[in-house]
């Protein structure tokens, strides 16, 4: 899409352009709002979790969204609402930035805003972005980021982009990320290596009884969250509740137990709302 493709130019044209006294309503608001400084966003790529952190912004044109790479190997790439594993022919790629233990610099994707429309990023390494791994650049609201995460949770597999695009990479101090790494050893890339086999999918569809109706992810929208969003490694997911019923109460050969588990479903990564 164009908007990629014109998005540094943009950037680079709008600091060109002289300043001259505009008068008028609309057009000279608009010259206003393009004439404001910019500001960088930036945005952590995995970690401790698989998930961009804030994986919802609100960015002016011209505002440069910075996505800096944490613990794993992920991308940020260009996807649509309808498609969101698959990447947008010609549309915004980092190609895959790796953070390893011990890292002293942080690999960047930066980007500059075109538009004001929905962008819809995804990680297409591996099975990240069917387990969220997804976020909006300027969602029409908290539904949308909610129908993108269930949206890329049902898909079975990502595409893979091609080229880097829309963008560029560079390094910058780690000291200066805005996040902070996973400790070393602490299984990059998923969640811990001996997880129990886990209680059966809790909460059963309750037919009617849908008094519990929780979204499926969006743990306590952070209010306002600030951009930066330095949150140190969160503690692990310690075992969510009493579920230690595992009593085989019937005599049955346990039959279950088997395969029957979809895709991990421990390291969930929560949905934050910035709205
Ligand atoms: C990151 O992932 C890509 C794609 O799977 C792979 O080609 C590359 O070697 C990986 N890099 C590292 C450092 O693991
Ligand atoms: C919810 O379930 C309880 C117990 O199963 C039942 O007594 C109650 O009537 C149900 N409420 C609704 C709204 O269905
Ligand atoms: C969990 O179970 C233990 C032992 O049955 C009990 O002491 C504890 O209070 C329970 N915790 C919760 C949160 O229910
Ligand atoms: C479980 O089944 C076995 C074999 O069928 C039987 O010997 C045993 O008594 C049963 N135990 C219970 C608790 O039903």
């Amino acid at each position: 899409m164009k908007l990629i493709v014109g998005s540094i130019l943009l950037a680079a044209s709008v600091s060109a352009v002289p300043t001259k006294p505009v008068m008028l309503g609309t057009s000279g608001l608009r010259a206003n709002l393009k004439a404001r400084q910019s500001k960088v966003i930036p945005v952590v790529v995995g970690g401790p979790q698989d998930t961009f952190n804030p994986n919802a912004i609100t960015a002016a044109v011209g505002d440069i969204v910075q996505f800096q790479f944490s613990n794993g190997n992920h991308t940020a790439t260009q996807s649509t609402l309808e498609a969101p594993c698959t990447p947008l022919e010609g549309g915004i790629n980092s190609g895959h930035i790796p953070f390893q233990d011990g890292q002293t610099d942080v690999g960047t994707f930066s980007m500059v805003v075109s538009g004001t429309d929905p962008i819809f990023m995804f990680c297409s390494t591996g099975p990240h972005c069917q387990e969220g791994q997804v976020m909006i650049i300027n969602p029409t609201g908290p539904q949308q980021l909610l129908d993108f995460v269930k949206g890329a949770q049902g898909t079975d597999k990502s595409g893979e982009g091609t080229a880097i695009a829309g963008g560029t990479t560079s390094k910058i101090q780690l000291t200066n990320a805005a996040f902070v790494p996973a400790p070393p050893e602490a299984a990059g890339g998923g969640g811990p290596p001996g997880a129990p086999p886990a209680a059966p999918p809790a909460a059963p569809p309750a037919a009617e009884n849908a008094t519990e109706t929780a979204p499926p992810a969006a743990e306590k929208p952070t209010e306002t969250a600030p951009p930066a969003a330095e949150r140190p490694t969160e503690s692990a997911p310690a075992a969510a509740e009493n579920t230690t019923t595992a009593a085989p109460a019937e005599n049955t050969t346990a039959p279950e137990g088997k395969g029957k588990g979809k895709k991990r479903d421990t390291n969930r990564s929560p949905v934050f709302l910035p709205f």
